[in-house]
């Protein structure tokens, strides 16, 4: 773990952690972003980077350090846990201070980052969701990724307790919104990928990285299109196929939703097309997506 209270890292469990006063913990004023670790390699750190200082400006926290600084310290921060396959988690907080509503008292921003080993493969198994009855984040919050994750892991809750996998939000005008820790596609009966809007929900690094790499299914003639907007939920519920995209699922094929079955019930061949080309991308994609960690 990496922590600027200490100023380093350390690699004893028990000095992982961050302080009861930091605003983040007591006010939930902080943000954070994930980049998988693959093969010894960060993918898609530069886009995971771009996106916490969005969110840090959104928050209205001042970087605690510049971009070169955060992402050197990231790197070394993986380097230092020897992980060679998992996930590198980073926070940027409004820091240590009163205790009040206020962060006026905080007198400097905070970097944490801790790395999560994960040996487990991708499972490409078609799973059930549901239609989140948890309300979504208003756009301003959803479009951050901030600490507050509350409505999110009751999302998760409710598609447990449904025997499914994750429920799907709607925006507050009956759109198709996203999953509370993924971003969700659907490939029509006219063999067009389509993927919600951005304007309203978090712009996935992943969902994005599928959109670049499906041009290739559009040469093969294996797909007509690809569009991101606006859609219902019928169009979504008659699509042939249903998917969840993001870090931690890549992509994975939906086979239910609510009691409507999609497509014939069976993993699509455009999910698992598209799974192994974010494997292979993970695996060996262009230096713009996979940052080496000196060991
Ligand atoms: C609410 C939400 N939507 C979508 C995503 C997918 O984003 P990414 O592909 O960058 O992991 C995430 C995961 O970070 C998320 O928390």
């Amino acid at each position: 773990m990496y922590s600027c209270i200490f100023g380093g890292i350390v690699t004893d469990e028990a000095a992982m952690v961050i302080p009861m006063d930091d605003h983040m913990v007591h006010r939930g004023h902080g943000v954070f972003d994930t980049a998988a670790i693959m093969d010894g390699y960060l993918y898609e750190l530069d886009q995971h980077l771009d996106r916490i200082i969005r969110s840090s400006s959104m928050a209205k926290i001042v970087l605690p350090f510049d971009r070169e600084t955060i992402r050197r310290i990231l790197i070394q921060t993986v380097k230092a846990s020897k992980c060679r396959k998992g996930s590198l988690r980073y926070w940027i907080s409004a820091g240590p201070g009163d205790f009040q509503l206020s962060p006026s008292g905080c007198h400097q921003p905070a970097l944490y980052a801790i790395v999560i080993e994960d040996q487990s493969l991708f499972d490409s198994k078609g799973i059930k969701v549901v239609t989140s009855s948890i309300p979504i984040k208003p756009p301003q919050f959803a479009t951050m990724k901030s600490v507050n994750y509350l409505p999110n892991v009751l999302s998760k809750m409710e598609a447990e307790e449904k025997g499914a996998y994750a429920a799907i939000w709607l925006d507050a005008d009956g759109f198709v919104a996203e999953g509370p820790n993924m971003n969700v596609a659907f490939v029509t009966k006219e063999k067009e990928l389509l993927m919600p809007n951005f304007d309203k929900i978090l712009s996935g690094c992943t969902a994005k990285r599928v959109l670049a790499l499906a041009e290739g299914l559009l040469r093969d003639g294996k797909l007509y299109g690809i569009r991101v907007d606006n859609m219902s939920v019928e169009e979504g519920k008659r699509a042939d196929e249903m998917m969840l995209i993001g870090s931690g699922v890549l992509v994975r094929p939906v086979v239910q939703w609510d009691e409507q079955v999609i497509g014939d019930g069976k993993e699509g061949p455009i999910s698992q097309t598209l799974l192994n080309y974010i494997i292979e991308d993970m695996k060996s994609g262009p230096s713009s997506v996979r940052v080496p960690v000196p060991y």
